[in-house]
């Protein structure tokens, strides 16, 4: 075949899958290229858990855990641990400690979890029906929901949707149903590549499908972004997180990560009120403010805190060797002081280091509106158009994932459908009736049309 008429039939098939996608996002607003409608990251403890990836409710995906991270999972309501890799040797993120299998085994039965590995020592043949095999067989001793782990999120995605493929397969009443086409959609949406030729092989002997024809694949810049697994990609050059720790500084640099654009509160708000947000403690649930009100003291107080435990069976060495409560009252690693949340302390550290660091503040809780996003907009799309990576975090990668959207789509020419699939993809609904304020912040912003007839209407 010639050039020319092989391109010209690449040309016409694009336009066909082009036409058909804009036939399905018109369809059905609802459209999303997930297995299920994913939650809120974090499960019930977003500020803790944000870097969990949602498959379906009883399974989240995770890269290699800190101990600080197990006892989170347990914190926020995970009941078991899978590991697809056994670990003979501890590793570091930063300055963090993590855990080898035994040592992760020991923390997670402290913390109330059942632990289990895949894979046993030097096996790290993950593309492979045995893995999933071993996975499958672990899945039933399993109490739910399960976080699953490898390195960085990556392999253990792969297995763990090959292990729904394959169960569906064999179980028609199994949800959600998982085929060869749902599997690469979901992967395309997590940012995350499969189309090798080793993965399309497992894949195709597990579901018994043939490989559809022009796979999809992830819009995202790097492609390999995942030595920080933590971050959630949007589009292409944009990423969200909750808070960072300055023990991942190192891995994000790896990544190629020159912006960081911090939403959360600073020291004070705009008015000279004092305004720091809470940082997450071991055994300590979130909420309650900063500090106090007349029915409780500041947060980080002794008498305050401890009405926040999560379990009060807990022992005192649950939160550190020499600790003497069973609680965890401060936490310097995610940049908190003796009161909350410290935003000068993050960026020196991040400045220090060579991040181009923004800070744009807004409310937790708070409204979006049209103008919320305008005073941003500019100095959001002069750094989107870098085209270098930009992560933008707050404390849960809530409210950075309704702002994120809305830039990403400004800056690549995407419809107000796109935003709304795309929030939805990442774990939040947005439509006239749910959050109408983000609704008319992104119809203000891409489709002026909607915006006039939808405001007149509320
Ligand atoms: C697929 O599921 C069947 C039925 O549950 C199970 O016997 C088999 O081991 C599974 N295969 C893989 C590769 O997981
Ligand atoms: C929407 O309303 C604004 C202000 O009321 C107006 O300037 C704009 O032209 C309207 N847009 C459309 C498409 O009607």
């Amino acid at each position: 075949m010639t050039l020319a008429l092989t391109l010209r039939l690449v040309s016409l098939r694009l336009i066909v899958t082009h036409l058909r996608a804009a036939h399905v996002q018109q369809s059905s607003r609802t459209y999303v290229d997930t297995l299920a409608q994913r939650g809120n990251p974090g499960l019930r403890a977003p500020k803790k858990l944000w870097w969990a990836k949602e498959l379906t409710p009883d399974f989240h995906v995770a890269g290699r855990l800190s101990e600080r991270q197990i006892k989170y999972a347990a914190d926020g309501g995970f009941k078991s641990i899978v590991s697809l890799y056994h670990y003979d040797e501890p590793s570091k993120i930063g300055e963090e400690y993590l855990p080898t299998s035994e040592e992760a085994a020991a923390i997670a039965k402290q913390s109330g979890l059942q632990h289990r590995v895949v894979l046993e020592s030097g096996n790290s043949d993950w593309a492979s029906v045995q893995a999933v095999d071993k996975l499958s067989a672990i899945m039933p001793t399993l109490e739910k929901p399960v976080l699953l782990h490898c390195h960085r999120a990556y392999t253990i995605s792969f297995v763990t949707m090959m292990h729904m493929a394959n169960a569906s397969k064999h179980n028609p009443n199994y949800k959600p149903q998982v085929d060869i086409q749902k599997f690469y959609k979901m992967a395309a949406a997590m940012g995350i590549d499969f189309t090798m030729d080793f993965t399309q092989k497992t894949a195709a002997e597990i579901t018994g499908e043939e490989i559809p024809e022009n796979l999809p694949t992830p819009n995202v810049v790097p492609k390999v972004w995942y030595d920080y697994w933590m971050a959630h990609p949007v589009y292409k050059n944009w990423y969200t997180a909750g808070q960072i720790r300055e023990s991942h500084l190192e891995k994000l640099q790896m990544d190629g990560f020159i912006h960081v654009i911090n939403m959360r509160m600073g020291v004070d708000d705009e008015n000279g009120n004092p305004s720091q947000e809470q940082v997450t403690l071991i055994n300590v649930k979130d909420g309650t403010p900063t500090y106090g009100n007349k029915e409780t003291g500041p947060r980080q107080i002794p008498n305050t805190l401890k009405n926040l435990v999560v379990d009060s069976e807990k022992d005192n060495s649950y939160v550190a060797k020499d600790s003497n409560a069973n609680f965890e009252s401060r936490n310097p690693g995610e940049f908190g002081d003796e009161i909350g949340y410290n935003e000068d302390r993050e960026r020196q550290v991040l400045e220090k280091a060579g991040f181009q660091y923004h800070h744009m503040p807004v409310l937790s809780g708070g409204k979006f509106s049209p103008e919320l996003f305008g005073k941003y907009k500019d100095k959001l799309l002069e750094i989107g158009r870098t085209g270098e990576p930009v992560l933008v975090h707050c404390a849960s990668a809530h409210r950075v994932a309704y702002m994120t959207v809305l830039a990403a789509a400004l800056q690549y020419n995407k419809d107000l459908d796109w935003a709304l699939q795309r929030t939805r993809e990442l774990g939040f609904v947005v439509s006239p009736t749910e959050h109408k304020d983000v609704y008319l912040m992104y119809a203000a912003w891409l489709d002026s049309n909607k915006f006039n007839s939808t405001k007149d209407e509320l």
